[in-house]
């Protein structure tokens, strides 16, 4: 009997939740991976924005190799050294007092935000709030609304599919959690209305949007979005899962799009690209300190306390390690300048590629996309009837040996290591070149 290959093993027993691309990828060194044949791909993909630094970096190697080999895991029922380090390390980076809760994911992530923002507007004392003490204590008062965006992201848990602002992924698991509720993007009135909603507690925002085509927000709408929270009460949750950590040439992808930081959040969520490779969600919570209703004030970063929450996995050495020396090595080796130039450049290429088939390009240092021409189907025969232009481009892409990622129905995405080099991202814009102009020759 022969041996089955990948793809059949996984139709066998992998639970087909994913839309795979027909590509088995064996082996990945910086921003290049190999698949089963041997056929060598450049990886702008990156696993979706997580292999940060490339793949099989030295220095993380050694340094996980290294914990690997003293201790993997002991829970969160104890204390241990590499993940109070990267807790430091996080609250340095982002620059304002406050503490981190550890997870594995970037939906993780976001549900310490939402629980943060519940306890909060639960235990918490609205600010000129209009009840009497004995109305607060009993619940009417209680804010637990969370205003979030139109076409943004939060992930795939129950309140990850509430929080996000697309019906294709809540669709078939109704009823949605309460207590969201969306606005258009980057829609200052809309926003301004929705705060003066009763029992509102946060806006929750991605300072660039990632999964529908690649949507900075505006430094206007960051500081709106401030001040409405500075005057009603309200957290300012980012979400940076995927635009965080370098990935914009700045820690803070917030702080890139205002071009200082004169806007702070009160909690942030991180997940992707923070370990490079390896399993970690963070949030932080800042410092702020909220009045409780059952009298006496606590900091918002120590509102979720003993018992409030927790995950078996989250920030094991294992991992801390691995993390430490990924956010050193992006320090150390000039990788936030990287993103910044070469974001630059990569931009000004594409843009200069002039191609029909491209109506727009945008981004922020390494987080780029591409948006198709609206009229893409007809200006290419070879697109079978009903599929996306852009899981058609990626898949032609593909042949060409270049691993990109569609956003939405009309755009790719490019998400390089940070560390990418100028003659790898030159190399993908003549792949992407030579590419859509043999789509369009193809008449
Ligand atoms: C902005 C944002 N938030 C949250 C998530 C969910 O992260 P994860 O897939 O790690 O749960 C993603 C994933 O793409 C994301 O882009």
């Amino acid at each position: 009997m022969s041996t089955p290959t990948t793809r059949e093993l996984y139709d066998r027993y992998v639970i087909p939740t994913y839309g795979r691309f027909d590509l088995r990828l064996a082996r990945g060194q910086g921003s290049v991976v190999w698949d089963e044949d041997g056929k060598r791909y450049l990886d702008f993909g990156a696993g979706i924005a997580v292999t940060s630094i490339g793949h099989c970096h030295p220095r993380v190697l050694a340094a996980m190799r290294a914990q690997l080999g003293t201790l993997v895991h002991t829970s969160n029922l104890y204390y241990t050294r590499p993940q109070a380090e990267l807790a430091e390390r996080l609250v340095r980076l982002i620059g304002a007092p406050g503490k981190v809760f550890f997870c594995n994911s970037g939906a993780e992530a976001n549900e310490a935000l939402y629980k943060l923002a519940r306890k909060f507007g639960n235990e918490g004392v609205p600010p000129e709030s209009k009840h009497t003490v004995g109305e607060i204590i009993a619940g009417p008062a209680c804010r637990t609304g969370i205003i979030a965006m139109d076409g943004s992201f939060h992930g795939r848990t129950l309140a990850g599919i509430a929080a996000t602002g697309q019906e294709k992924v809540k669709k078939g698991f109704e009823p949605m959690v309460p207590g969201f509720q969306h606005v258009p993007f980057n829609d200052g009135p809309a926003l301004l209305a929705a705060v003066q909603e009763p029992g509102v507690v946060a806006i929750l925002l991605e300072p660039i949007q990632g999964e529908r085509g690649v949507h900075p927000a505006s430094a206007a709408f960051l500081k709106l979005a401030r001040e409405l929270c500075d005057r009603h009460g309200l957290l300012l949750m980012f979400d940076e899962v995927q635009c965080g950590l370098g990935r914009t040439g700045d820690w803070c992808g917030w702080k890139t799009l205002l071009g200082d930081a004169s806007v702070m959040p009160d909690a942030v969520s991180w997940a992707k690209g923070i370990a490079g490779g390896f399993p970690l969600g963070a949030m932080w919570a800042s410092d702020r300190l909220v009045t409780l209703k059952a009298g006496g004030t606590v900091a918002l970063c120590d509102l979720l306390g003993p018992g409030s929450h927790g995950t078996t996995f989250g920030g094991t050495p294992l991992v801390s390690a691995g993390a430490n020396e990924v956010l050193a090595v992006i320090e150390e080796e000039g990788m936030l300048e990287n993103a910044r130039a070469l974001g630059a450049h990569a931009l000004a290429a594409l843009r200069a590629l002039g191609s029909p088939l491209i109506a727009d390009v945008r981004g922020v240092g390494l987080i780029l996309a591409c948006e198709l021409v609206p009229d893409f189907a007809t200006r290419v025969f070879t697109l079978p009837d009903g599929k996306a232009p852009a899981l058609f481009l990626v898949e032609a892409l593909h042949a060409a040996g270049l691993l990109t990622v569609p956003s939405g129905t009309h755009a790719i995405r490019w998400l390089p290591p940070l560390n990418v080099s100028r003659e790898e991202i030159d190399e993908a814009v003549e792949l992407l070149r030579v590419t859509l102009e043999r789509l369009t020759l193809a008449r």
